[in-house]
């Protein structure tokens, strides 16, 4: 694939550009209409009774605005935040030092919250249940526990993978929100806001194209929006014009449908290796080189919701969309005899 560019995941370099795009305010935020109408009313009853807000779990693939609405709602409550994530916090006084160190009412945003170990884990439980932190002083027969009373505060929490939480984390979120693939339409206007805030002029026809191939992720939009206008300076052109986003999309490998290089080898190792499926993701991974996590939660999400691939009970099929799109035309069905381990 060109550069990685349609990776959902955060790449390196990006956090300052991401930062400068970020919508501060729920009032900006474009796209996510449910969760948003939802935040709104929970904000607001919180800061009303000048309580914190509950703990909130944000689940779905990433790009999505995770990270983006945990700030929002540290803004809106007028609260500091916080950020950590599951694989930093190696040992439970990783935890206890952030925890004891929080302000009331503010949020402690942990990504990546289902890769948290167990006995971070068992820190966490009592914090959000009783604003407590259980302290074991001692060892052996002398050990006893003591329990420190913590600020009350508020758990955002983002997982690509809500179904890896324990029930007994998942149990202690009282505001639950999955965030799904953008619109089109939602895509073309996160990309006019952005070329707005970069000062970058762009015909309607080449933001809608550049919406149209984002994989319904702003991330990856905002991406192909500041890829493309490098494309458009480099040709000496003022503006992002229709022809100058094709031209950079072709050449950053990007297709009419937003897929890439591994989605397509994924496609074709289905519909060429496995007769069109079923396939189990672990032979399909071990088939293209892939992590099978990767492929589960980066790739898939995608081909699942737009209907190039399909899960059964015995494994993934391509589609006659899939097929379609690569040129292998209609006719073949798929085996019979796939063994599923996915
Ligand atoms: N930039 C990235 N995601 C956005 C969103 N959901 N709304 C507005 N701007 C964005």
């Amino acid at each position: 694939m060109a550069d990685h560019v349609l990776l959902p995941q955060r790449g390196p370099d990006e956090a300052p550009f991401e930062e400068s795009l970020r919508p501060r305010r729920l009032s900006e935020y474009i796209g996510q209409e449910k969760v948003v109408a939802n935040l709104a009313v929970f904000l607001q009853a919180a800061r009303a009774r000048g309580e914190a807000l509950d703990h909130v779990l944000l689940f779905g693939p990433p790009g999505l605005g995770k990270t983006t609405l945990a700030h929002i709602i540290a803004a809106e409550m007028g609260a500091p935040i916080q950020v950590t994530s599951g694989p930093v916090l190696e040992r439970p006084g990783d935890l206890a030092a952030i925890l004891t160190n929080l302000e009331p009412g503010g949020v402690l945003f942990v990504d990546e919250i289902h890769r948290l170990g167990a006995t971070v884990a068992e820190v966490l439980y009592p914090a959000l249940e009783d604003f407590a932190l259980d302290l074991v002083i001692g060892q052996g027969p002398a050990a006893r526990t003591m329990r420190l009373a913590l600020p009350r505060f508020t758990l955002v929490g983002a997982t690509t993978r809500a179904g890896l939480l324990p029930p007994p984390l998942r149990d202690r979120f009282g505001i639950v929100h999955r965030l799904d693939f953008y619109d089109p339409p939602s895509l073309e206007r996160i990309v006019d806001r952005s070329a707005g805030i970069l000062g970058v002029a762009i015909d309607p026809d080449a933001t809608a194209e550049l919406a149209r191939r984002a994989r319904g992720t702003p991330r990856i939009a905002n991406r192909l929006l500041r890829r493309v206008r490098d494309f458009a300076h480099v040709r000496g052109e003022e503006r992002i014009t229709v022809d100058a986003a094709r031209w950079g999309l072709e050449r950053l490998e990007v297709d009419s449908y937003g897929l890439d290089d591994l989605d397509r080898r994924l496609l074709i190792t289905v519909i060429e290796h496995y007769g069109g499926g079923p396939v189990g993701l672990k032979a399909l991974a071990a088939t293209l080189g892939e992590d099978q996590g990767t492929l589960e939660d980066i790739y898939e999400p995608f081909l699942l919701q737009h209907g190039f691939l399909q899960r059964t009970p015995r494994g993934r099929v391509a589609t006659a969309l899939a097929r379609r799109h690569l040129g292998f035309g209609d006719c073949r069905q798929g085996s019979l005899f796939g063994v599923d381990e996915g």
